[in-house]
């Protein structure tokens, strides 16, 4: 796992956001895997900024969001797929068509859930998976007990998360229940995973899952088995990482040819 802290959010969205150009340019047909939630969204403006203004080219690209809540249609305001219309998609060139987010309406959930994971294996992978991390250690919606080696699927959300959501639902009792989400074993296939965190809320999140011992209790501690893990975060979400001045001692030190 590489653990990059910067000095704030801004600055660690800039990085991460020149971490997925360069595969978009060196890639032109690469596979993007997409997150909600606030802290992807700084990270998404650059994207865009980086589409306007050097012509950062989305057409050739597929993506494949994380997750979606069940029952909620996607012209809801809350759903995940408002959501990224709204903050990236209407404003980047990435066809309609190659775009892809589980469908909380299915009929048969289990089957649309199969056909979600077919497509991932059909577009070849995912090249680089977005992730956020809830303050449970949760990744896309994967809660603690998840099992390491998960597919797509249902899940029922924590009262936690609910709780979370419960600003942009008008209320807890507004927010879903249920939700589809990739599993754990489905984004430790991605080639990449790229971890965003930020605020000293995530602190302790972020320290178990980077430093703790791998747990289902944790679902973000799957991500030091995977080969190309990167966190990045800022300064408060490191608050409680115990090698902190190592990692920083090791981004300040990398010969030129490692830097992003
Ligand atoms: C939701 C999403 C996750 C996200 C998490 C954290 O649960 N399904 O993908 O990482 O929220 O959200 P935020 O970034 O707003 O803290």
């Amino acid at each position: 796992m590489e653990i990059i802290i910067q000095p704030d959010g801004e600055q660690a969205s800039q990085l991460a956001a020149r971490i997925v150009a360069r595969t978009v340019r060196e890639k032109p047909h690469a596979v993007l895997g997409f997150a909600t939630g606030n802290t992807p969204l700084p990270l998404y403006r650059s994207l865009v900024r980086m589409h306007r203004e050097e012509g950062l080219d989305f057409s050739g690209l597929t993506s494949f969001n994380l997750d979606e809540y069940v029952g909620i249609p996607p012209a809801h305001p809350s759903s995940f797929h408002s959501y990224m219309w709204a903050h990236i998609f209407s404003n980047i060139n990435l066809p309609r068509e190659r775009i892809n987010i589980p469908d909380g309406l299915a009929a048969d959930i289990p089957a649309s859930c199969r056909k979600y994971e077919q497509a991932i294996r059909s577009a070849g992978g995912i090249d680089i998976q977005i992730l956020g991390i809830g303050t449970n250690g949760h990744i896309g919606f994967n809660e603690p007990s998840s099992s390491l080696s998960s597919r797509t699927r249902i899940k029922t959300l924590t009262e936690e998360t609910r709780r979370e959501a419960a600003a942009a639902f008008g209320g807890e009792d507004d927010v879903p229940t249920h939700v589809i989400t990739m599993g754990l074993g489905t984004i430790m296939e991605s080639r990449m995973c790229l971890l965003l965190a930020f605020g000293r809320r995530k602190a302790r999140a972020v320290a178990s899952a980077a430093e703790g011992p791998v747990t289902a209790m944790v679902p973000g501690s799957v991500l030091q088995m995977h080969p190309r893990a990167i966190l990045v975060i800022d300064r408060e979400a490191a608050a409680e990482l115990t090698m902190a001045d190592y990692y920083l001692w090791v981004s300040e030190h990398k010969p030129d040819w490692q830097k992003y």
